[in-house]
């Protein structure tokens, strides 16, 4: 097997990093692929939490890097869904006990074992960030339309161009009702300063809050347009890059749009 690791980063703190790897990697694993999502915040781990497997860690990634375990033995398998793995981070160890080196070899033997390793990044663009740069192949960015998050979007983006690596964009926690009353970002505003692919637009929803409260995968929760604009997304990722982006503003996002450009031309 040669599996793709695809490092989900920011710049900015929650923005909704975890909340975007644990979806992806449920969807992903929901369509048949073998996944795994590792943590890669040393000493404040939380995707654990956030997919409800905290009672059943027994070894974490540090672990596995420092030699005490293998892989299979740190990887705690979702009982709900098969094919879905999580890598926990460490509780009780230095960020810095982990050097770019060891992730590029711990990368090495994840494309042998899973279809897709999605590395959940810290915040920032310190140790957690360059250990999950150095092992990826592909980046997803997330960023919200706040102007503070899409100005730290941009740095990251420049620093994965920097490693060769193309990033490809998620705007979360859309409010279009925000948007259409001219108090939030468009995406369209937020791709006209980040000129980079877009992978999804997600919407704010309450489903993200009770899925995350009590680690049911939010792709399994009936009727949420987070969970479908993930599973859109994981398609995306696998097999079907051309399935269109859907657009959070509906059909008023589009006639508001149309009316622009006409008011434009008179
Ligand atoms: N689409 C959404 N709708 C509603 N709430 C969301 C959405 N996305 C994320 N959230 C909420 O926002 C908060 C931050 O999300 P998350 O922990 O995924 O961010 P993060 O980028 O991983 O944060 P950190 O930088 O601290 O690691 C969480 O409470 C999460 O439930
Ligand atoms: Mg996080």
């Amino acid at each position: 097997m040669d599996g793709k690791v695809i490092v989900v980063t920011s710049g900015k703190g929650g923005v909704g990093k975890t909340t975007v790897t644990a979806a992806i990697g449920a969807a992903m694993a929901m369509q048949g692929k073998r996944v795994a999502v590792v943590d890669m915040d040393i000493g404040l781990r939380n995707l654990d939490v956030v997919m409800g497997l905290e009672n059943r860690i027994v070894f974490n990634i540090v672990d596995v890097i420092q030699g005490k375990c293998k892989i299979k033995q740190a990887a705690v398998k979702d009982r709900r869904i098969d094919n879905l793995f999580l890598i926990p981070a460490s509780q009780s160890h230095e960020k810095n006990v982990i050097r770019p080196e060891n992730m590029i070899w711990l990368a090495g033997k994840l494309r042998k074992e899973f279809d897709f390793t999605f590395l959940d990044c810290p915040a920032g663009i310190e140790q957690g960030f360059k250990n999950s740069i150095a092992a990826a192949d592909e980046a997803i960015v997330v960023c919200t339309p706040e102007v503070s998050s899409v100005r730290d979007a941009d740095r990251v983006i420049g620093l994965l161009y920097a490693r060769s690596i193309k990033p490809r964009l998620i705007i979360n926690r859309i409010v279009p009702k925000m948007v259409e009353n001219g108090d939030m970002l468009s995406h369209e505003d937020v791709l006209d300063v980040l000129s980079v692919d877009l992978l999804g637009l997600v919407v704010m929803d309450d489903k993200v809050v009770v899925s995350t409260n009590t680690g049911t995968p939010l792709v399994m929760q009936k009727d949420s347009a987070a969970g479908s604009a993930f599973q859109r997304i994981g398609l995306r990722l696998d097999g079907h890059p051309d399935l269109p982006i859907e657009n959070p503003m509906g059909q008023k996002g589009f006639w508001k749009k149309l009316g622009a450009k006409f008011s434009r031309k008179n």
